[in-house]
């Protein structure tokens, strides 16, 4: 069976803690893995902006022993400004490629890509809908700094309605035990009703947040998030929740403050050298977590 990554939803709690376990193997020996996808090649097909996810996959292909083709820009650079569609895409490269990392507008065009794929296909970011390598090496980050993930308080803050990567932790905390989770943003990015029912269903409480007040003093991680202006149209203002030097002394010193990045100042740098600002350090993790991701999509995570 092809081993794709397409949706937070795919992953049972076993399932993440293998992924977890192989992530620090291969941070604690990297050079043990630097062979063990000799021979494949990996197309990164990115038609939307990145740097964190297209060069941390890259770097992990490398550092893998793969080797990496790419098109610069995808939706300018590639066929589909002649009319191509993202199908015929993947059917053409996967006479090239081993697997392909795809990140697109459409909320569907993982699964469309998998569709008619019969190389693995690594979501990288679909449209509003999911991001579940970034969610996944956020749950990574959140266990390696508290041990566990049961029992986690998280408050989610930003933009809750088009933030891609809130959707996919939100399906992944939800794997784990008396996970409580908190939502403060302005009120156009408010959680929408399908993942707060989506929640209830889990028995996962979640409370509506209007101010840092209403956060718990000793929450374990706020993840904040960029208003994604890029996929509305109109203006609806800047962030007003700042985690700023201020906001952070009223949290416990055990709080730690998460962002996929890049933040355009939701979190202030007054605080990048406080301890509990680990998101420099969460996408470092990111490539450990896509080098584990890689060997699972080769079944290569056994090294000899
Ligand atoms: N977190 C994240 O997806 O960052 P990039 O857009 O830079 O890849």
């Amino acid at each position: 069976m092809l081993r794709h990554v397409l949706s937070a939803g795919q992953y049972t709690r076993q399932s993440l803690e293998e992924l977890f376990d192989l992530a620090s193997n291969i941070k604690a020996n990297p050079e043990k893995y630097s062979k063990s996808i000799e021979g494949k090649i990996v197309a990164t097909m990115f038609y939307e902006p990145s740097t964190r996810t297209r060069l941390s996959f890259e770097t992990a292909v490398l550092r893998l022993g793969g080797q990496v083709i790419s098109t610069e820009n995808a939706s300018s650079n590639s066929s589909v400004k002649k009319g191509e569609t993202l199908k015929d895409t993947v059917r053409v490269l996967q006479n090239y490629a081993d697997a392909i990392v795809i990140r697109h507008s459409d909320v569907n065009s993982a699964t469309d890509a998998a569709s008619v794929s019969r190389v693995p296909i690594l979501n990288a970011g679909s449209g509003k809908g999911e991001h579940p390598t970034q969610a996944l090496l956020d749950m990574y980050t959140i266990r390696e700094k508290r041990g566990k993930i049961d029992g986690v308080k998280v408050a989610i803050l930003g933009d809750l309605v088009y933030g891609r990567t809130i959707h996919s932790l939100i399906k992944l905390l939800a794997l784990y035990n008396d996970v409580e989770i908190y939502g403060l943003s302005k009120k156009d990015f408010m959680l929408p009703q399908e993942y707060i029912d989506f929640l209830k269903e889990k028995n996962i409480n979640y409370t509506i947040c209007n101010s840092f007040n209403d956060i718990p003093k000793d929450i374990d991680v706020m993840y904040h998030t960029r208003i994604q202006q890029e996929r509305f149209e109109g203006d609806f203002g800047k962030e007003e929740y700042i985690i700023n030097k201020e906001v952070l002394s009223n949290f416990s010193e055990n709080t730690i403050v998460l962002h996929p990045l890049p933040r355009t100042g939701e979190i202030s740098e007054d605080i990048d050298d406080d301890p509990r600002a680990l998101y420099f350090e969460q996408a470092g993790n990111g490539l450990y977590i896509r080098m584990g991701l890689l060997l699972q999509a080769f079944n290569k995570e056994v090294v000899e």
